[in-house]
């Protein structure tokens, strides 16, 4: 056990930490996908939920149709076939999660060596130590991970970063304000708190949250 925990966060520490990020970030998307169906679940209007089912059973029919033409069918089969027509309304969006975890990776080494910087030259616990550490991650670090998470969503979506638009900058800060109201309190409680070597998983802990919010200002609001 002790061998693991040297490996992850000790040697290691930059990789797990940049996992981390990217796991993070995925699980943030997948938490803010579930919303939006639930959502859109609980929002729809009677004449779309009856086309819903009339396109299902549509649906269902064709294919029970083909199964049944085929030589290998069983029943089993059409009771897999009808649970997964059952689950059509539950669409993951795979790329847009995958994308979230491509930036996640993108600001993990950022993260790790940021806050090795701030233990270095803000050392201590004392409370304008602490106050000092909260500030300038306030107005170093958070811009930079909104930076890295719009434009990096820009380069994935542009493929050439000469065509980023001018929009991006208004995300970015307005998302900041929200930001500023978030991080301060939780990174007070982090360097007062939490030990050195776990405070990028204390911090991926509170990003999962945060990241509900960003997979929602990067996709659905605008
Ligand atoms: C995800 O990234 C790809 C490039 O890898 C891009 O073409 C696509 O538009 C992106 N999709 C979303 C939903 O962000």
């Amino acid at each position: 056990m002790s061998f693991l925990r040297n490996l992850l966060f000790g040697k290691y520490l930059i990789i797990t930490n940049t996992v981390s990020c990217g796991v993070m970030m995925g699980v943030g998307d997948v938490i803010q996908q579930r919303r939006e169906q639930w959502k859109h679940r609980s929002f729809r209007s009677p004449e779309e939920i009856d086309n819903t089912i009339n396109d299902k059973f549509t649906l269902t029919i064709t294919q029970c149709t083909t199964s049944f033409m085929a030589e290998d069918e069983s029943n089993k089969r059409l009771v897999t076939l009808a649970n997964r027509l059952d689950d059509s309304g539950n669409n993951h969006d795979v790329v847009r999660t995958r994308n979230m975890t491509a930036i996640g990776f993108m600001q993990g080494p950022f993260h790790h060596y940021f806050y090795l910087f701030l233990d270095r030259f803000l050392p201590g616990k004392s409370v304008t130590s602490v106050i000092k550490k909260t500030f300038v991650d306030q107005i170093v670090g958070s811009p930079t991970c909104l930076a890295i998470f719009f434009f990096g969503h820009e380069m994935l979506e542009q493929g050439d970063p000469r065509e980023i638009n001018a929009g991006v900058m208004d995300k970015v800060i307005e998302t900041y304000k929200v930001d500023c109201c978030f991080w301060p309190p939780a990174q007070l409680i982090n360097f007062l708190f939490v030990p050195m070597q776990y405070r990028v998983i204390y911090i991926n802990l509170m990003n999962v949250f945060y990241n509900v919010f960003l997979s929602y200002t990067k996709y659905v609001s605008n």
